[in-house]
């Protein structure tokens, strides 16, 4: 038995994890693996692809991004924007389905987020033998309560408020920092929490920057003259404003709230306000311990789950334990944060300000 498999959207540190994973389960088993490079890209003809032996996987598990390449432009991409669906082409799903007859392929993990997700499940009502593995850093894909990446995101998050930190309190400055998290605000609101944010802002809570300039006047005149701020990137403005830089792919590019609220905070209070966006640090470098062990694990369950040809199902963390779910129910449905949940009620508990 010989199965595929392929990395599609956005890298996120675990990547490697899962295919350490992937190559070791299957290789007890008794089955070959194959991996495709630049996501889908790689099974359109001439077929871009590489063996993977466990010797090929040794010592990957701590490196980020991933050793396949992947891309989040592609024949196959299945989301336009941030709602509307394409249809891939009929000629992609032909090609796809010869690439695996040829490589004598029968079954394919593809690891991914969202709109992958729903280019999985196209190929799979198409009758490919398809299995799915859920990744994002924003960690919120609503059939799993986790995917890997997202603590390894929290923890860079994490380790620039620390340094941040030091210097606002130094010049008794603002800092606002824009986090990742398209359209949940976990990121923003874990990296918040536990980097001693003082303010922070998410796409699930309306914020007033008149409350929020509110909260820095009252620290301030209890001594506390400088603010940290994290606001998630797809938090909206209060007039319902987006910031968005361009279009790349077949998604819109968020960032930019960032420097759009220290500029407003500044006028508000008269503080000398800075900005600074993570950007992509979030996502590159070493996979956190956990994110390493979900990697593998999901990796491992999806070998499972293709060893059974339980196929058209994805892996998903639920209490602690991978088991899984079908495709269907986890595309689409985005999982934000409960504005009256336990976690935005510990926020609230410690002190920190959600701009409401
Ligand atoms: O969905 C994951 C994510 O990291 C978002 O948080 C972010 O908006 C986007 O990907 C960035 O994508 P790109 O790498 O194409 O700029």
């Amino acid at each position: 038995m010989r199965i595929g498999i392929l990395n599609s959207g956005g890298d996120c540190p675990g990547l490697n994890a899962v295919i350490h994973g992937v190559v070791g389960a299957a290789s007890k088993l008794g089955m070959e693996v194959i991996g495709f490079r630049d996501g889908f890209e790689g099974l359109l003809p001439p077929a871009d692809y590489v063996q993977l032996d466990p010797e090929d996987t040794v010592g990957i598990m701590k490196l980020g991004g991933t050793i396949l390449g992947t891309t989040n432009k592609s024949h196959f991409a299945s989301r336009l924007g941030t709602d509307d669906l394409k249809e891939i082409a009929e000629q992609v799903v032909t090609l796809t389905r010869e690439t695996l007859r040829e490589l004598d392929i029968c079954a394919l993990i593809v690891v991914g987020g969202d709109g992958s997700l729903g280019t999985a499940l196209h190929l799979y009502n198409a009758g490919i033998p398809v299995i799915g593995v859920p990744k994002t850093i924003d960690n919120d894909l609503q059939a799993t309560a986790m995917t890997f990446g997202f603590d390894s995101a929290v923890s860079c998050v994490v380790d620039a408020l620390d340094r941040l930190h030091t210097t606002a309190v130094s010049h008794k400055r603002v800092m606002v920092v824009e986090v990742m998290g398209r359209s949940a605000g976990w990121i923003a609101l874990w990296g918040g929490i536990a980097g001693g944010a003082n303010i922070v802002l998410i796409p699930e809570i309306e914020f007033n920057l008149e409350k929020v300039a509110a909260c820095i006047k009252e620290r301030e005149s209890k001594g506390n003259h400088s603010t940290m701020i994290v606001v998630a990137e797809g938090a909206s403005l209060p007039d319902g404003d987006l910031i968005t830089k361009d279009e790349c792919g077949n998604s819109v590019r968020l960032g930019g709230i960032g420097e759009v609220i220290a500029d407003r905070i500044s006028t508000l209070t008269g503080k000398e306000t800075r900005a600074c966006t993570l950007g992509h640090l979030q996502r590159g470098g070493e996979p956190t311990s956990l994110d390493r062990i979900l990697g593998a694990r999901f990796g491992v369950k999806a070998v499972e789950l293709a060893h059974g040809k339980r196929f058209g199902r994805m892996v998903s963390y639920q209490s602690y334990y991978v088991s899984s779910v079908t495709i269907e129910e986890a595309v689409d449905k985005v999982r934000k944060v409960d504005p009256e949940g336990q976690v935005v009620h510990t926020a609230r508990a410690i002190g920190i300000c959600l701009g409401d």
